[in-house]
């Protein structure tokens, strides 16, 4: 009960930014009408901000699923597709690193869908995969992914 409300506040507050220059970037944007960016609870959101909470959210609740034991099926392969094309709060991230990052994630995420047997350590292999980029692209959530993980 206190974890989530934590994780709300979180994102109320908006401390996942990437680094704190970024809501300075994402004022700029703003500014420019660039597209891509949505406002939330008085927050600027870009498109890739808005796919990776989702993405976090929902692997928060098959973290959740697995660690009770529950059967999950998901079903999100094609949707998380999308961070390859997203608008960014930081567009020049965008490079040709973060879109091999971005393939490898999505291989480890198809490996974790469609796994059988040992569906905790396809899970946490898939996680491997978002710290990856993480570390080198937006080291803000990397706490928060890190707990998602499974023993
Ligand atoms: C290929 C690189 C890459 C991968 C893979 C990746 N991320 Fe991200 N993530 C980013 C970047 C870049 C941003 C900043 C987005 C922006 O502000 O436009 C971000 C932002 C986020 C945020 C902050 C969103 C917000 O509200 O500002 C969270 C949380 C997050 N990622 C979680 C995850 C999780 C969980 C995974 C794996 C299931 C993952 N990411 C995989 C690059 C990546």
């Amino acid at each position: 009960m206190m974890r989530k409300a934590a994780i709300i506040m979180a994102l109320f507050l908006g401390v996942w930014a990437c680094t704190e220059a970024d809501d300075a970037a994402c004022e700029e944007q703003v500014a420019e009408g660039k597209e891509g960016i949505q406002v939330i609870d008085g927050v600027e959101r870009s498109e890739l901000a808005l796919t990776m909470r989702l993405m976090y959210d929902q692997m928060k609740l098959v973290a959740d699923s697995l660690e009770s034991g529950k059967e999950i099926s998901t079903n999100y392969l094609e949707k998380f597709r999308s961070i390859h094309t997203d608008h960014a709060t930081e567009p020049q991230k965008i490079d040709e690193v973060y879109q091999a990052m971005a393939a490898s994630f999505l291989l480890k995420y198809e490996a974790f869908e469609t796994s059988v047997n040992d569906r905790p350590q396809a899970f946490n292999a898939m996680l491997d995969a978002c710290l990856a980029c993480h570390q080198q692209k937006c080291p803000g959530p990397i706490k928060a992914i890190n707990k998602l993980k499974l023993k």
